[in-house]
């Protein structure tokens, strides 16, 4: 099918391009999920088969999508049947693009209910609700808003609101200065809480937690869960570097832009460890408690420690800062599909999309409740 649009956007600059794809690969997957799944799956026996699976598998995939997708310079449907198409081969290579727009635009949905969870707590620790509160009653909170399926409603279609007016300003002016505004915010915040924890205690146990070699936890389960999550958080397989691909010029090298975006991610999940696990082992919590690992256990640290309402409300930023940089690159690839695909423009191709994306968000959030 042909393109209707004839111009394409371009990142302003290789740094621009740059704190794109960073902001993309670390959202909720390096402060939400890795540090849970750390928890639940041994501790380093899990950082050991994610820092393999990343290098190995990860990496090269993540070259792979930027060459196709700059090769293309459109939507991974057209990018995919255009590429094989001039290689002799089938056009139909376009259902994997499809494939990938689709598994992005399924992932938002949900994706966005959580980024909903911390644009709440933010109000929360906020306001100092988690002051002088036990474990049970900050357990209940967490459980209360799960149960209402109004406050998740109000809070996911917030967090949509913020995701669609970025991607509907546009690639440069919206999703490149977000990344640009954010990223560096992102990466001050995090210092200040790694930096609390090493004066306040819990860090050398949190640091042997992390990184302690103990190979007999590396099971067939661990690795693989570490090889899903290197793709969840190196956006790959979802269309989005391949979407952030056909925006990119050929002067920018491949290669050391996706080694930058690899060692950055990681070392955000890792210090994203060192501002949770040092709260959690000072306080006396489990490392263990799965996805309520940073909405309970961290909150019941908060109400506690000295500080805990300025360090709580910096860690919900921080959160929610890298959900918005990744929320937005899932988005994009439904963006640029509709956009290039139907007569729509930009603004009411990201309209329709983020309304129906939205929709799938309220059933899934009604799932809880
Ligand atoms: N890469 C994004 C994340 O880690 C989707 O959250």
């Amino acid at each position: 099918m042909a393109i209707n649009k004839q111009e394409h956007a371009q990142w302003s600059s290789s740094f621009g391009f740059v704190l794109a794809a960073v902001g993309s690969a670390v959202g909720l997957g390096n402060i939400w999920k890795f540090p849970y799944m750390v928890g639940e799956s041994g501790g380093s026996a899990f950082v050991i088969a994610y820092l393999f699976c990343i290098a190995l598998v990860g990496f090269p995939i993540l070259v792979a999508e930027w060459l196709i997708g700059r090769r293309g310079q459109k939507n991974p449907v057209n990018t995919f049947a255009d590429v094989a198409a001039s290689e002799g081969k089938s056009r139909s290579w376009g259902i994997i693009g499809a494939s990938g727009i689709l598994g992005g635009f399924l992932i938002l949905s949900f994706y966005s209910v959580i980024g909903g969870w911390a644009l709440n707590y933010i109000t929360k620790a906020g306001t100092g609700s988690f002051i002088g509160q036990d474990s049970d009653s900050i357990a209940a909170t967490f459980d209360a808003m799960l149960a209402s399926a109004g406050t998740l409603t109000i809070w996911h279609t917030v967090f949509m609101a913020i995701t669609a007016l970025i991607v509907g300003i546009g690639v440069t002016k919206g999703i490149e200065t977000t990344a640009k505004v954010l990223m560096p915010l992102l990466g001050v915040i995090l210092f200040v809480i790694v930096g609390y924890n090493v004066i306040n205690g819990g860090f050398g146990e949190a640091v042997a937690y992390l990184f302690t070699p103990d190979l007999s936890k590396l099971t067939g389960d661990v690795m693989l869960a570490a090889l899903g999550h290197a793709f969840f958080t190196l956006s790959i397989g979802m269309g989005i570097m391949i979407a952030y691909g056909s925006y990119l010029g050929r002067e920018v090298n491949l290669l050391k832009t996706a080694r930058t975006v690899v060692i950055l991610d990681t070392v955000i999940a890792l210090a994203a460890g060192l501002a949770i696990f040092p709260i959690i082992f000072s306080n006396g919590l489990d490392p263990a408690s799965g996805p309520g690992l940073i909405f309970v256990s961290l909150p019941i640290a908060f109400g506690s420690m000295g500080a805990g309402t300025i360090i709580g409300t910096l860690f919900f930023l921080l959160i929610t800062f890298a959900a918005i940089t990744s929320s937005i690159s899932l988005l994009e690839p439904t963006v640029e599909f509709l956009e290039e695909r139907t007569p729509m423009s930009r603004t009411v191709s990201t309209i329709v999309a983020s309304t129906v994306i939205w929709l799938l968000g309220v059933a899934a959030l009604l799932s809880f409740n």
